[in-house]
């Protein structure tokens, strides 16, 4: 039976649906921390932080830890899984747009599309400002999104499912509306929680609109960003040996910037 709920609000789930990468992306955050950084990061920052699957995970492993999300729901969360594993770490409800005062921190991640929930290029730019003037100097920026390329199909369709315990998430994402001329797509998300029986425990729909991005967009967006420097750009194998060209054939697309100045 379908709820109202909106999916982000219900983040026992959804972080259940995307958690099967959080270690990967985790090993990853540290490793372009070690790579990149001629400090040793401490601080890390995550805008749009959701469950918190990604804070609890880098706090476990020593950082400090600030995420932000506008779900209070997901914030509350987030607390609660930080209370499981006994560690500690700032998770709070606000706008990934803001900064957030009397701070800094070493490096900064938005990773699986929540950029994209910018949808013009001034809250982009405000949010890139903002987020450059939190970091120290030389301290990274990791955003992992999708691009479309100009001769994508812009149509797309997915079904995956997870199991953890009694617990079966069968995800359904289609693809809606794109317009390259508004640069607007709708991701539209069916959630279906089921027991250990098969039997249907809860349904979510909600539908988010989102900003596409060709790599010149990215280009260009960051050319009005001065504070950052595009350092290299990867795929979601997060292999760090492998740094990509940014261009038209890469789709999952991970980018490292860097502050200056
Ligand atoms: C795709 S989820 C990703 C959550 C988390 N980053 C992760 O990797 O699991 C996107 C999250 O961004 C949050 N979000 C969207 N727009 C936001 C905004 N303007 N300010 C703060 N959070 C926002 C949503 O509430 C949601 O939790």
């Amino acid at each position: 039976m379908a709820d109202n709920t909106d999916c982000y609000d219900v983040p026992q789930y959804w972080d259940m649906a995307f958690g099967e990468d959080t270690l990967l992306e985790a090993d990853f955050i540290e490793a372009a921390a070690t790579k990149y950084c001629n400090f040793p990061v401490r601080t890390m920052y995550e805008p749009g932080c959701g469950g918190g699957r990604l804070v609890v995970e880098l706090a476990k492993r020593g950082y400090s830890v600030t995420g932000v999300d506008q779900s209070s729901a997901a914030v509350g969360f987030a607390k609660t899984q930080l209370a499981k594993a006994s560690v500690a770490a700032t998770v709070q409800t606000g706008d990934m747009k803001d900064l957030l005062p009397d701070t800094k921190f070493d490096l900064a991640f938005c990773l699986v599309n929540t950029f994209r929930h910018l949808l013009t290029e001034e809250d982009a730019i405000q949010h890139l400002t903002n987020v450059a003037s939190m970091l120290s100097e030389g301290g990274l920026y990791i955003i992992g999104m999708h691009l479309l390329p100009p001769d994508a199909d812009e149509e797309d369709e997915e079904e995956w499912s997870i199991t953890e315990g009694d617990t079966t998430i069968d995800m359904q994402l289609v693809v809606e509306g794109c317009d390259r001329t508004t640069r607007l797509e709708t991701l539209q998300f069916k959630m279906t929680v089921l027991n250990a029986a098969g039997e249907e425990i809860g349904e979510y729909n909600s539908g988010y609109r989102m900003r596409t991005y060709e790599a010149a967009h990215m280009v260009s967006l960051l050319a009005k960003v001065p504070a950052f420097e595009l350092l290299d750009v990867y795929d979601f194998w997060y292999d760090l040996e492998e740094p990509l060209e940014l261009s038209d054939e890469l789709g999952d697309t991970v980018f490292v910037l860097r502050k200056i100045g």
